[in-house]
């Protein structure tokens, strides 16, 4: 067996596990939920979702990716056949670990690359003018025709999303030590410097009256608790930030060091995602807006869209300020850092699969899997529908169905008992058994109860839109799954002997 790179320091481990999780989810995606699902009502079902789903989830990916990579599996095709004598059935499955991230990036990695187009443009002086206006609508206007122009797709935009699929390709072709952790030692600190600069920034504009965002965020509103919307958001949310049923923080546990801390690693990668979004992620576009355009705009701006706060408020915001291109161009390249860390995490799963199911050369893998995210990258910025489509199966369903599956297999059919030793070998606290019981138990319930309101609630209504670019999504989705079953059969012969080709 070929020996796989393991983190070169626990600092590193730390810093890319963050940057796996800490992503465009919780500077764009989380403020926009929460503006959209009424602050304070949203928030209460969000911890309850971290505490009972996000962490117990984020512990079980780490120690089964510390399990199965010390056997040479870093993909959810290879860690699920693991632990099955490498059966077909328990392959497939995992397969869909490895096709989620891999969807999900096609799209991610297009949003990753505007990030990058509106920070080097908000450097060269290119970005709209503002226009003073307390009416939101109007000095929001430039940079809403901006947006639209810029992503319908301007060259613009292709070129960034070239070089967005460049700095990917070149950081993954160094490797997990070389490149993914280097990457994630310069860009977190940097990520946590410019997230605290720019929230002291927001909460301060008119004379603190930002602040009044942050008690909107953080004013529990127990009136919506019983709202199913409101439950399947935040808990959606809590898989998207932590970047949990996806199979990719078991593919970064797969390099760890035989004897790692997985528990520790697991708390540590949920610490700083969530102190990165409760806190950092809360004080910066919704209180740059409330204090620019008045508490009732909030939600209104969040109803037109994920990118509405990010991409359109937060620019009229910031260029009405002194400096404004220069703090316009740091909150861009903050976002750019962020989806970085969290696409070279995403892409991950399929380079390992490769490389460790197919026996491919590192390099191979790397352009394989590369080349595959291209097709999808491409279909995000041409394909009309896409990105909201694919979000809503791959970035939204799918996420719960596999996390579903996660402890079905993991816990279930592993056992209870050979579980639990896994989690408590090298650990500095000792998880009691009946806490793993009681997480097989209660888990699974509350996902059965998303998956059900997602299927009574949403599905219908996606499913009833048939057009030619909802249709090429589907067909997108359908084939990825088809093939990467496909290869997680053929590479069954290959892992088992062979040499790398
Ligand atoms: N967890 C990543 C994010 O929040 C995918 O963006």
């Amino acid at each position: 067996m070929k020996k796989r790179e393991v983190w070169a320091s626990k600092i590193g481990l730390v810093f890319a596990a963050a940057g796996n999780a800490v992503g465009l989810g919780n500077l764009l995606r989380f403020p926009s939920k929460v503006a959209l699902y009424g602050g304070g009502a949203f928030m209460v079902p969000y911890f309850v979702a971290l505490l009972f789903l996000g962490i117990p989830l984020m512990v079980l990916e780490w120690v089964i990716g510390r399990y199965a990579g010390a056997r040479g599996h870093g993909s959810m095709t290879g860690i699920m056949g693991s632990l099955f004598h490498h059966a077909n059935w328990a392959r497939v499955l995992g397969s869909l670990g490895v096709a989620i991230p891999f969807l999900i990036v096609c799209y991610y990695i297009y949003i990753e690359s505007w990030t990058l187009g509106f920070a080097v443009l908000s450097l060269l002086g290119q970005m709209p003018e503002p226009i003073m206006s307390s009416d939101p609508k109007t000095s929001m206007a430039p940079y809403v025709e901006f947006f639209k122009s810029y992503t319908a797709p301007s060259t613009f935009a292709i070129a960034f999303l070239l070089i967005t699929l460049l700095i990917n390709w070149l950081i993954l072709q160094r490797g997990v030590v070389k490149g993914i952790e280097l990457t994630a030692r310069f860009g977190i600190p940097a990520l946590l410097l410019m997230g605290i600069f720019l929230a002291v920034v927001s909460l301060s504009i008119r004379g603190g009256k930002g602040l009044e965002g942050l008690l909107y965020i953080y004013t529990p509103d127990l009136s919506k608790i019983w709202d199913p919307h409101v439950w399947l958001e935040a808990s959606g949310q809590i898989f998207f930030t932590l970047s949990l049923g996806m199979g990719a923080i078991a593919t970064y546990a797969s390099y760890v060091k035989a004897k790692e801390d997985v528990l520790k690693a697991g708390l540590w990668t949920a610490g700083i995602n969530e102190f990165v979004e409760v806190v950092i992620g809360a004080s910066i576009a919704i209180p740059a807006a409330f204090a620019m355009f008045g508490a009732l705009a909030v939600p209104e701006l969040a109803k037109e869209g994920t990118f509405r706060l990010g991409f359109m408020s937060m620019p009229a915001v910031l260029m009405a300020l002194p400096l404004g291109w220069l703090l316009s161009a740091v909150w861009f390249f903050l976002l750019f850092i962020a989806a970085l860390t969290s696409s070279l995490a995403l892409i991950q799963p399929l380079v390992s699969l490769f490389e460790d199911e197919m026996r491919w050369k590192h390099s191979k893998a790397v352009n394989a899997s590369m080349l595959m995210v291209v097709v999808g990258a491409f279909m995000s910025a041409f394909v009309p529908g896409f990105i909201d489509e694919v979000d809503f199966w791959a970035g939204t369903l799918m996420l719960v169905f596999f996390a579903l599956v996660e402890i079905i297999v993991f816990v279930w059919i592993f056992g209870v008992y050979r579980f639990h030793q896994e989690l408590t070998r090298d650990v500095f606290f000792k998880v009691p058994k009946a806490l793993v019981y009681f997480f097989a138990v209660v888990s699974p319930i509350f996902l059965l109860g998303l998956i059900y309101q997602w299927g009574v609630l949403q599905l219908p209504k996606v499913v009833a839109n048939k057009d030619v670019g909802i249709t090429l999504a589907r067909l997108f989705i359908l084939s990825t799954l088809v093939f990467l079953a496909f290869l997680a059969v053929e590479s069954r012969r290959r892992y088992l002997s062979g040499p790398h080709i």
